[in-house]
C-alpha cells in the first residue's frame, strides 16, 4: 500500500509517500522558518496562509519524487490533531478533497503518536518500550504497547521542553528556531557557568512529570542569582547551562520510568529529539537500548504521518468527511495517568 502523508499542524508544510508503513519514497518538507523568524515565533495566521499557498505544490512534488501518479495512491493520512487549528484545517481539507476525488480512503492521525512512529520508519523496533515524546508542544513519557497504545506515565505540568528552548532563545535573541540555536551555541559554552534550579515536584503524584516554568523564570529573570562567579554571562554559557538543565530535568523522570517498569528499551520522538546533549547522554547509557529518529525525521514531516496512517488504513479504520481538526491531542486529554 502506498500512502500519502500530509502534515500541516504548525509551520512545516510537508507531504510524503510511504509504502507499507516503512519505506519512504519521498518526504518533502517546506519550512516556514524564514517567514516567522522576524517574529521569533510562529504566527498562526501567517502559517495557515502559507500552507494554503504551498500544499498543492508540496503534494505534487512528493508524488513526483516518489515516481508515482496520484492514481497509484491507496490512501491518505493527514494530521488532524493536535496543532494550530487554522493550519490543520488546510491539510485536512486538502486530504478530504483529494481522497474523495480519487475514490480512496483517508484517515486522521494524531501528530504526537506520529512523532513516536518516526523511528519505526528507520528501525525494526519491538514493543513494549518507554516512549519519550519531546517537542515544541509536548513533553510526554509513556509506556508504549503498540503504535496506537500509549499509557501516559508523565508529562509537563506547564511548558513543553521545546517551548522553554524557544522562549529562552527569544528572550536573549539567541536565534530562531530557538532549540537549534541553543544547541549550536551550547557547543561553545560552559555547562557549569550557571547552576539553574531543578523543579521540586511532589514525588508521589508527579513522579514522572516535568516542569519548565521555574527554569524559564530562573534563566530569564534571575541569571545573576545562579551564576558561578568565575564564569562570564555570555550567550554561549547561558545556552549551555540552560540546555543541560532542561534536558537533565526530563532525563531524571525518564530514569524513574525505566527503573519502575523494568523496560530498558527507550524510543524518542519530536523536535527536541534532535538535541545533541539529549542524544549523546542517552546513547552513552550502555544499560539501555535507545532509539532516536535520524535528524530529518525528528521535526515535523509527512512521512511519520503516512507511516502511522498506513496501520489504520490497513485495518480499514477510515475517517469520514465529517472529521474535524482539534488543537489538543484527544488521547492525552482522555487518558488516565498510568502508574
Ligand atoms: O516536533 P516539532 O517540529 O514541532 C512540534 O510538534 O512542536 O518540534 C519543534 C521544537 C521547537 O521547540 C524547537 O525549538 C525544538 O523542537 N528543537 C530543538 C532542537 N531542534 C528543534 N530543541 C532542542 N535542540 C534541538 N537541536
Ligand atoms: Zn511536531
Amino acid at each position: 500500500m502506498k500512502i500519502l502523508g500530509i502534515e500541516t499542524s504548525c509551520d512545516e508544510c510537508s507531504a510524503s509517500v510511504v509504502e507499507e508503513g516503512k519505506h519512504i519514497l519521498s518526504n518533502i518538507i517546506a519550512s516556514q522558518t524564514e517567514i516567522h523568524k522576524p517574529y521569533r515565533g510562529v504566527v498562526p495566521e501567517l502559517a495557515s496562509r502559507k500552507h494554503t499557498e504551498w500544499i498543492v505544490g508540496v503534494v505534487q512534488e512528493a508524488l513526483q519524487k516518489a515516481g508515482i501518479s496520484k492514481q497509484e495512491l491507496d490512501g491518505i493520512a493527514v494530521t488532524n490533531e493536535p496543532g494550530l487549528v487554522g493550519s490543520l484545517i488546510v491539510g485536512l481539507s486538502f486530504a478530504k478533497g483529494y481522497a474523495f476525488s480519487l475514490g480512496i480512503p483517508f484517515v486522521g492521525v494524531d501528530h504526537v503518536k506520529a512523532h513516536l512512529y518516526a523511528p519505526h520508519l528507520e528501525y525494526d523496533i519491538e514493543y513494549p518500550y518507554i516512549g519519550l515524546i519531546i517537542s515544541g508542544g509536548h513533553t510526554l513519557i509513556g509506556k508504549v504497547e503498540n503504535y496506537d497504545q500509549i499509557s501516559i506515565m508523565g508529562s509537563t505540568i506547564d511548558d513543553a521542553c521545546g517551548e522553554a528552548f524557544d522562549k529562552v532563545a527569544s528572550f536573549y535573541n539567541l536565534g530562531y528556531p530557538g532549540g537549534v540555536a541553543i544547541d549550536r551555541l551550547s557547543k561553545k559554552g560552559n555547562q557549569r557557568a550557571f547552576d539553574f534550579p531543578f523543579p521540586s515536584l511532589h514525588k508521589g503524584v508527579h513522579r514522572y512529570d516535568v516542569s519548565y516554568s521555574g527554569l524559564k523564570t530562573a534563566v530569564v529573570n534571575q541569571l545573576d542569582k545562579f551564576r558561578n562567579k568565575q564564569y562570564e554571562k555570555t550567550p554561549e554559557n547561558i545556552a549551555a547551562s540552560f540546555q543541560k538543565a532542561a534536558i537533565e530535568i526530563v532525563l531524571s523522570r525518564l530514569k524513574l520510568a525505566i527503573e519502575d517498569t523494568g523496560i530498558r528499551r527507550v524510543v524518542v520522538g519530536g523536535g527536541v529529539a534532535a538535541n545533541s546533549y539529549l542524544r549523546e547522554t542517552l546513547k552513552s547509557n550502555r544499560d539501555l537500548e535507545v532509539i532516536f529518529p535520524s535528524l530529518p525525521l525528528c521535526t515535523d514531516n509527512g512521512a511519520m504521518v503516512a507511516g502511522l496512517g498506513y496501520h489504520y488504513l490497513a485495518e480499514s479504520r477510515f475517517s469520514d468527511l465529517g472529521l474535524n481538526a482539534y488543537p489538543r491531542a484527544s488521547f492525552i486529554s482522555q487518558s488516565t495517568i498510568a502508574t
